[in-house]
This record gives structure tokens, sequence and C-alpha cells, in this order.
């Protein structure tokens, strides 16, 4: 499928480069070193709509299509990934199974504040003995009066310490499998919610990852998510666009590695010349430009089937899993092309070639992403319909 993008598109991808090459680039690499959480980033971002992209404006929305959040979430993955996976998670994850799954008065309530930016939300699924496994979590959530009462905990939580508003997954009828599992939106503060340790992490140092506790934690009844046993299904649907975003991720930080190495082999020289003119430089940057040529049209033809309201399930797994892939060997190559500058902090590609190590690892390896397009080749009506 030839893929053109529109005016409106175009118009977004250039707002957003321009915002995130001033306001986010300069400072990536301090922000690495220091951990420090990109508040104020997040705030612009939310006045410019960046936060809650695809939420129609009637909940302070943007009210995009999926191409266009695509492209925004390339341009500030570029600039700063730990700022991008904030983004993808407050847009495809929470933003999203609100707006899908929220009743009128959840998405007046918690929606809103979230479109415009107002609080980050966190999504928490994972637990410690629970991860690729999700049906085999164990924090329960059992009805009393007009409140479900949470105990258990989460772990590896986006932003799990700068959310307002949180989506906890949780056990509501422990004799069934993943019909026994609800979801509930938790308001930062409810008693007997804590937040435990942050991880020490390899990349996207900026972006806090959190163990989540729940002790006898009083949710409102009201605020469920969908029905009681519906939680499995509303975790999986916010996966399948929540996987376009980290396709989207994993384009933007290798075409920033790709920058990179473009750049400094036309200015390094060895042997009296540029490295660029050595062939066998010149054939590793063009298969990385390849690779990701490739990638970013599997991401975008995943996004299109989901604004055109095709299945994308299956889509939506291989771009994730192609384009992880790919911004693993991307980013590797870029720093062998900077010889022993690469393996500095001096150059920002170290810093690419970690952040990029966990896109095939979170929002389901690339082991499950083989799993789910294996599920689906597998079913009958797949056949023949792969174009
Ligand atoms: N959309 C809607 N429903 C779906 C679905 C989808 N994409 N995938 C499965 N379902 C439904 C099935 O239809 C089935 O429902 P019925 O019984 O009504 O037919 C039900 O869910 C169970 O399906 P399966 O039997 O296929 O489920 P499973 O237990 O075998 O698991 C899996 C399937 C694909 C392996 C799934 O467990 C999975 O995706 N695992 C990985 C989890 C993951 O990605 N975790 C990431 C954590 S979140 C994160 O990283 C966020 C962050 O902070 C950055």
């Amino acid at each position: 499928m030839p893929f053109e993008l529109s005016e409106e598109q175009l118009m977004i991808q250039g707002m957003v480069r321009d915002f995130a090459r001033e306001q986010l680039l300069p400072t990536a690499m301090e922000r690495d070193r220091t951990k420090a959480f990109p508040i104020e980033n997040l705030k612009k971002m939310g006045a410019l709509g960046l936060l809650g992209m695809m939420v129609p404006p009637e909940y302070n929305g943007a009210g995009v299509d999926t191409v266009s959040y695509v492209l925004a979430l390339q341009e500030v993955a570029y600039a700063c990934a730990a700022t991008a996976v904030v983004m993808s998670v407050q847009n495809s994850i929470v933003c999203e199974t609100l707006n899908r799954f929220g009743t009128e008065e959840q998405k007046r309530s918690y929606l809103k504040r979230l479109a415009s930016g107002e609080v980050i939300g966190a999504f928490a699924l994972t637990e410690p003995h629970a991860g690729s496994d999700p049906v085999s979590q164990s924090t329960s959530a059992v009805r009393d009066g007009d409140a479900y009462v949470l105990n258990g905990s989460k772990r590896f939580i986006t932003s799990g310490k700068n959310a307002g508003i949180t989506i906890v997954t949780a056990k509501t009828d422990k004799t069934k499998r993943h019909k026994g599992i609800s979801a509930f939106i938790v308001e930062k503060g409810t008693a007997g919610f804590s937040v435990g340790k942050t991880e020490e992490k390899m990349g996207l140092c900026a972006s806090d990852t959190t163990d989540l506790h729940f002790e006898d934690c009083r949710v409102p009844a009201k605020n469920i998510l969908g029905a009681p046993g519906d939680g499995f299904k509303i975790a999986m649907t916010a996966l399948d666009g929540g996987r376009i975003g980290i396709a989207a991720q994993s384009v933007g930080v290798a075409q920033a590695a790709l920058d990179a190495a473009v750049s400094y082999a036309k200015e390094r020289e060895q042997f009296g010349q540029p490295i660029s003119k050595f062939q066998g430089l010149r054939w590793m940057l063009a298969d990385m430009a390849t690779d990701l040529a490739a990638a970013r049209q599997l991401t975008f033809y995943a996004a299109a089937r989901k604004d055109q309201g095709e299945k994308y399930t299956m889509e939506a797994s291989m771009a994730k899993l192609f384009a992880s892939e790919m911004v693993n060997r991307v980013t590797a190559a870029a720093l062998q092309i900077h010889g022993g500058y690469g393996y500095t902090k001096e150059y920002p590609v170290e810093r690419y070639y970690r952040d990029a190590r966990v896109f095939t690892i979170y929002e389901g390896t690339s082991e499950i992403q083989r799993v789910v397009i294996a599920n689906h080749l597998l079913e009958d009506r797949y056949v023949g319909t792969l174009r």
C-alpha cells in the first residue's frame, strides 16, 4: 500500500518536529543522567494536544487519527525516547481505553483531565509473577457494598510514581481464567494504594517504572471499567493500540540513530578520507535506512487499518515486532560506526542503544508478538487476506 500523508498529517508532523527539536532534544541527554521526570515538557505537550491525540474534542482531546499520532510520537521519540514512552502510555493505553470503555461520567471525571495533560496516566497489568501471562495475575478485587477492595502488587508500571490516575486490573473471580479479571480506575491518594520501589534501568531513565501496592484499597464500584470480567479484553484491546505506539517510538529512535550515523560518517576522517567513503560503512548505512523504511511502512499500515475500522491486532503485533527488532539493529550499527566515541556519553548513540533495548520487551515481548501473529495466521478467516 503506497502511503501518502494528508495536509493535516504533514502539518501535525511539522509542528511536533519543531516542538520536539527545540524543547525536548537539547535536554534529553541531561535528563538521561539526572533521571528527572519531564513534567514541565509534558505540560507543554498537553497544551499542544499531544497527550490525548485521538480523544474527541468534547473530552479535551485533539480528535486526530492514529496516523497523525504515530507521526507525532515518532518526532517525540526522535528527540527523547523517555518522554515518548510516557506519551505513548498516556495516549494509546490510558486515554484510548477510557474513551472506548468508560462511562460518560468516567470520561468527564477522568478522561478530560488526562487528555488535557492535567494528570498523567498509568496502566497496571503486570505483576511480579505475571508478565507475558497476565491471566495468571493474583491481585484481587472483592465487592464490598459500594466499593471493590483491592489487594496485591503490580510491577514495571510506566509512570507509576507520577500518575494521578491508574487503570488497574484485578481478579474479581478467581474460579475463572481471563473472564475473572476486571479493570478499575484508581486515583492517586486513595487509601491503601501506594507506590513501591522505582526500578534502576538501563535506559529510558527519565521515565519512572515502579511497583504499585494495594492493601485493602477501597475503590468506588462506579470506577470499574466495563462490566465485571471485561478486564482482560480491555487490556488486550489497549495493548493492540499500545503496540502501534511502541512501533512508532522505535521508528523515531532509529531515525535519530541513522541521522547521527550519517553525519558522523561524513565528518570523521580516517586513512585520509571521510569514513563515509568506505564501502563497508556505506553498506551498513544502506541496510539501516532500508530496515527503517520497512518498519515505518508497517507502522503506518497498522495505524491506517485502525483508522479505517479494520481489525488490526495482527498488524499491530507485526509492526511492533519488526520495528522494535529493527531499532536494536540500527542503534547497534550506529554505535559501531561511531567507533570508540560511540561508546562514550559525548555522543547520543549510546543512549539510543540503551533506550531501544526495552522495545522488544515491554507491551509484549517479541516472542509474544510472534504468538499473536501466528494465532491470527492460523485462523481460517485470515487465509488469503494478507495484502
Ligand atoms: N483484543 C480483544 N480480545 C482479545 C485480544 C485482543 N487483541 N486478544 C485476546 N483476546 C481475547 C480472546 O478473544 C479470548 O476471549 P474469548 O474467551 O471470549 O474468546 C480471551 O481474550 C483470551 O484469549 P487467549 O486465550 O488468546 O489468551 P491467552 O491467555 O492465551 O493470552 C496473549 C494471549 C497474547 C499471550 C496475551 O496474554 C498477551 O498479550 N500477553 C502479553 C502481555 C503484555 O503484552 N504485557 C505487557 C504489559 S503492559 C506494558 O508493558 C505497559 C507499559 O507500562 C509500557
